[in-house]
């Protein structure tokens, strides 16, 4: 499943986030602006659980998200704003770190760092903000996969029309969150008009 935000406020902030003059912290602010508005999409039906709360006019038992059942992943390095952004919503959820990187010949991902917990039934919440030809997030679902979680959810904020299609050929369980599908894949499998390398514009490491 493939939902695609249409919300204007986030066609906006997506927008300006092409915008070669939004510097590092504007870069990073609105990934994680969007990374919060796309977790309330992907959260939407999930279920809320008793809990009891001292209130200031005594105990009472309100809903609650399991937060202990979800473990956030992201891919180093561009994948931490986001991060950073929904762990901020969910102080009680795990978190877990893959690095990869592309290699720009072959544009084929190499896993080179695993840190991942015990994934078993929790719901495993993966946020990297670029799919261009799906290589890395595949590579991620599948490390993940491995783990038997219950589900497996993934948070974006720009991918391709080439990416989206390899993963619902590859992954049509896994359940996508995406604010923006852009126009294409260049020959360089860059995203076209796309935002530029966005751990590159996180951390300031254009040249
Ligand atoms: C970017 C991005 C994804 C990947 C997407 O990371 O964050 O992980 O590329 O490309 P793909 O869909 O073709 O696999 P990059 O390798 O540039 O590393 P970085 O986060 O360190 O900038």
């Amino acid at each position: 499943m493939i939902y695609e935000l249409s919300n204007p406020v986030a066609k906006t902030l997506l927008n300006h986030l092409r915008e070669k003059k939004s510097d590092a912290l504007r870069f990073r602010h609105i990934v994680q602006e969007l990374s919060r508005l796309l977790v309330y999409e992907a959260l939407k039906n999930e279920t809320l659980y008793d809990q009891t709360v001292t209130t200031w006019q005594g105990e009472e038992t309100f809903g609650f998200i399991k937060e202990e059942d979800i473990i956030f992943v992201t891919i180093l390095r561009a994948g931490l704003p986001m991060i950073e952004s929904v762990t901020a919503l969910f102080p009680n959820a795990s978190s877990g770190f893959l690095a990869m990187k592309r290699d720009e010949n072959t544009h084929q991902s190499i896993l080179y760092y695993d840190r991942i917990p015990e994934c078993e039934g929790k719901t495993v919440i993966i946020v990297d903000p670029m799919v261009a030809t799906a290589g890395s997030l595949c590579d991620a679902i599948s490390v993940i996969e491995g783990k038997s979680p219950k589900k497996i959810i993934s948070l974006n904020i720009i991918g391709s029309p080439e990416g989206m299609a390899v993963l619902k050929q590859k992954h049509p369980n896994v359940e996508v969150f995406i604010a923006h599908i852009d126009k294409k894949l260049n020959e360089y499998k860059f995203i076209i008009p796309g935002l530029g390398d966005a751990g590159d514009r996180s951390y300031n490491t254009m040249n």
